[in-house]
């Protein structure tokens, strides 16, 4: 695992934005593997900058998001497929064709998921996966549990996530309480991961991750094993890593 230290969210963002602009310079038909939440929309912007200069081109890009809530349709402005277009790709010139999130507005959760699977691995899997870390060491949906999870699966999100993730809605009983998402195996096929954080909010979970024991009690840990994950975070979310 490769740590960088970011002064701030700013340069957090940017310094993401130039991983993953170098994988789309460098291979310009790259997979991406994607995430939402509030920490990466730094770093999205920062590539929208970028793209609308010139400087990166995302024609032949396809993109592949980690996770949806259940139940909601894909224009749901709380869905993860309207999160992505909203700061993403509705600003730079990918083709909605390619890009992917699992279909939360599928009742049948067995068929969303093997369907996803089924499409991410002929993608061959992401050259390149974007995460965030929930504030209890959650990638993706992946909640701490007992087991590390294989491929997309439904998940009953934990109260904290649930806790965590209202700020975001009008109110608390809003917020889902399911989601379907990648699962920890189909993470790790990733051939890059890139792993974005900041705040003193993730300061345990960045720790955990790093140097705790690799346990599904904190899903994030198991990048450890990754040959070739990089951790881009601010000083308060390293906080704890001194
Ligand atoms: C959600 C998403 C995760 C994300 C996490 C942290 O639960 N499913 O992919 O990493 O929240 O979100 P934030 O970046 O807003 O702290």
């Amino acid at each position: 695992m490769k740590i960088i230290k970011a002064k701030d969210y700013e340069d957090m963002s940017r310094k993401a934005a130039n991983i993953i602009s170098a994988q789309v310079i460098l291979k310009p038909d790259c997979v991406l593997g994607l995430a939402t939440g509030s920490t990466p929309i730094g770093a999205y912007k920062q590539l929208v900058a970028w793209y609308e200069k010139g400087d990166v081109d995302f024609a032949e890009v396809s993109t592949y998001n980690l996770d949806e809530y259940r139940g909601l349709s894909h224009d749901d402005p709380q869905s993860y497929h309207y999160f992505m277009r909203e700061n993403f790709f509705d600003h730079i010139n990918i083709d909605l064709n390619n890009t992917h999130v699992p279909d939360g507005s599928n009742p049948d959760a067995a068929a969303a998921c093997s369907e996803y699977d089924k499409i991410v691995a002929a993608a061959g899997y992401p050259d390149l996966q974007l995460l965030g870390i929930g504030n209890n060491g959650h990638i993706g949906f992946n909640e701490p549990d007992d087991h590390f999870s294989k491929g997309t699966h439904c998940v009953d999100l934990t109260e904290s996530t649930i806790q965590a993730n209202s700020r975001l809605f009008d109110s608390i009983d809003d917020v889902p309480r399911q989601a379907y998402t990648m699962g920890t195996q189909t993470i790790m096929y990733a051939r890059m991961i890139l792993v974005v954080a900041n705040g003193e909010a993730k300061a345990q979970a960045v720790h955990d991750m790093c140097y705790g024991p690799v346990t599904p009690a904190c899903p994030a840990s198991i990048l450890q094993l990754h040959t070739n994950c990089v951790v881009v975070a601010d000083e308060a979310a390293l906080s704890l890593c001194e």
